[in-house]
């Protein structure tokens, strides 16, 4: 039996920002606490139904449920991606704009425009600059919620505050964390929130070719699909890393990037960089300039740490009393439905008329019911073996 695990300390991450946030989890301390359930459960699973699971790293209140009847081979969670073969042709190359592709600096950021330089690519994150196909704001009135870099153990909580109180988001995962947490992706469906994607490994996309953008966008798609039956079409590309080269590679693979208009920096909170007040006062802002804004919003947020889904579930009254809570989709003139490939030809809503009630496919239904039983088998054998 092979126990996985996915040692966040020894992966090489290039992003700044997962390392922020993984260098305050104390691993070791983690993993003394959590070994030995992972390691009965590990072992009961074999037991029951024969199977290896994952274990889980950085996790507080996660109970392994990796039984998840993968039909692909996956990539490692948050390495670079290759490329299928089989995808290369679905972008014509020679038809994308030849803006250079970025290099990064030894902190893994962009390295800076060179002093005079312009913005000849229409590049988001030197210059926020933004074309019409891009979804980045709301009509006035309207917010869309949105977190990032999940699912997670943490985001549970979140879900369940969504849920207690009808609202609805949408959720830009990364594949590694669906491969890990399927289950959470699921649930984040049937709940009726939107499911968008946020890559593989979380590059800064304007520093990799046309093939690794492709790469890192179809293998996230099809693990969510695999998981919820449906193909999104929407995508966020991390740190907002976009320009019109990365524009037209995700428009030829059907995606749509959403970036935002409000961010709570809350990713700072990992390193004490911010605290919970001044993003309380940021939010706070936000809903004092409802009635006098041209516009709505959408706002950034992430469901990866345990303050940030708290200052996430502390923000939603505040945002709720002073606009509509909206989804995405409507942000961008489309239905909810619309927002699958595989229904992509459903006409557009008319503001303020969402209805966020999609029916998950067949496809991923089958797959989970085999799933939850193997689960209750689990968590069966696991209650025997503790009192036997
Ligand atoms: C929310 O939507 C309703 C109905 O569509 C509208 O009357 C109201 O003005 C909107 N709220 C805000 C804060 O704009
Ligand atoms: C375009 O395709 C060529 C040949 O496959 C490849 O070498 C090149 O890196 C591609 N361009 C980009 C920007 O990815
Ligand atoms: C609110 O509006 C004022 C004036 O338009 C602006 O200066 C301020 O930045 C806005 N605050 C937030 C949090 O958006
Ligand atoms: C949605 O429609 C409004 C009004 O026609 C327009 O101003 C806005 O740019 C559109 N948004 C997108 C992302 O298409
Ligand atoms: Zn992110």
């Amino acid at each position: 039996m092979t126990i996985m695990s996915y040692d966040i300390k020894n992966q090489k991450l290039p992003s700044p920002f997962f390392f922020q946030l993984f260098y305050i989890f104390d691993l070791s301390n983690i993993m003394k606490t959590f070994v030995f359930a992972s390691f009965i459960a590990a072992i009961t699973v074999k037991l029951v139904v024969g199977q290896s699971p994952t274990s889980i790293s950085g996790a507080p209140t996660y109970v392994p449920q990796n039984n998840f009847p993968w039909k692909n081979k996956y990539p490692t969670p948050l390495s670079v991606p290759e490329i299928k073969p089989e995808w290369a042709s679905l972008v014509k190359n020679d038809t994308v704009p030849q803006a250079p592709v970025n290099i990064k600096g030894p902190d893994g950021s962009l390295l800076p425009p060179a002093p005079g330089a312009t913005d000849t690519y229409c590049h988001w994150s030197f210059y926020q600059c933004l074309k019409p196909t891009d979804i980045a704001s709301c009509q006035k009135g309207n917010w869309a919620v949105t977190y990032d870099d999940g699912p997670s153990p943490y985001s549970s909580k979140l879900y369940d505050y969504l849920k207690e109180n009808n609202i609805k988001a949408t959720f830009f995962v990364i594949g590694g964390q669906v491969v890990q947490y399927p289950d959470l992706l699921k649930r984040l469906y049937d709940d009726g929130h939107e499911i968008a994607l946020h890559t593989w490994s979380h590059q800064l996309l304007t520093s990799q070719t046309n093939e690794e953008i492709i790469a890192e966008l179809k293998w996230t798609e099809l693990a969510v699909k695999e998981v919820i039956g449906v193909s999104p079409r929407l995508m966020r590309p991390p740190y907002g890393d976009i320009d019109d080269r990365v524009r037209e590679v995700l428009k030829q693979l059907g995606f749509i990037p959403v970036i935002w208009s409000a961010d709570t920096t809350d990713w700072k909170l990992a390193s004490g960089a911010i605290d919970v007040a001044t993003i309380q006062n940021t939010v706070k802002g936000w809903a004092a300039n409802a009635s006098t804004a041209t516009q709505g919003g959408i706002s950034l947020e992430h469901d990866i740490t345990e303050k940030g889904v708290e200052i996430a579930i502390q923000s939603l009254p505040v945002l709720k009393g002073a606009y509509n809570l909206t989804l995405t989709s409507q942000c961008g003139n489309m239905s909810h439905e619309a927002i699958y490939k595989e229904h992509q030809d459903q006409s557009s809503s008319s503001p303020n008329s969402v209805s966020p009630n999609a029916t998950p496919s067949n496809d991923g239904v089958d797959s989970f019911a085999l799933m939850k039983t193997s689960l209750m088998l689990t968590a069966i054998a696991l209650l025997v073996m503790l009192f036997l």
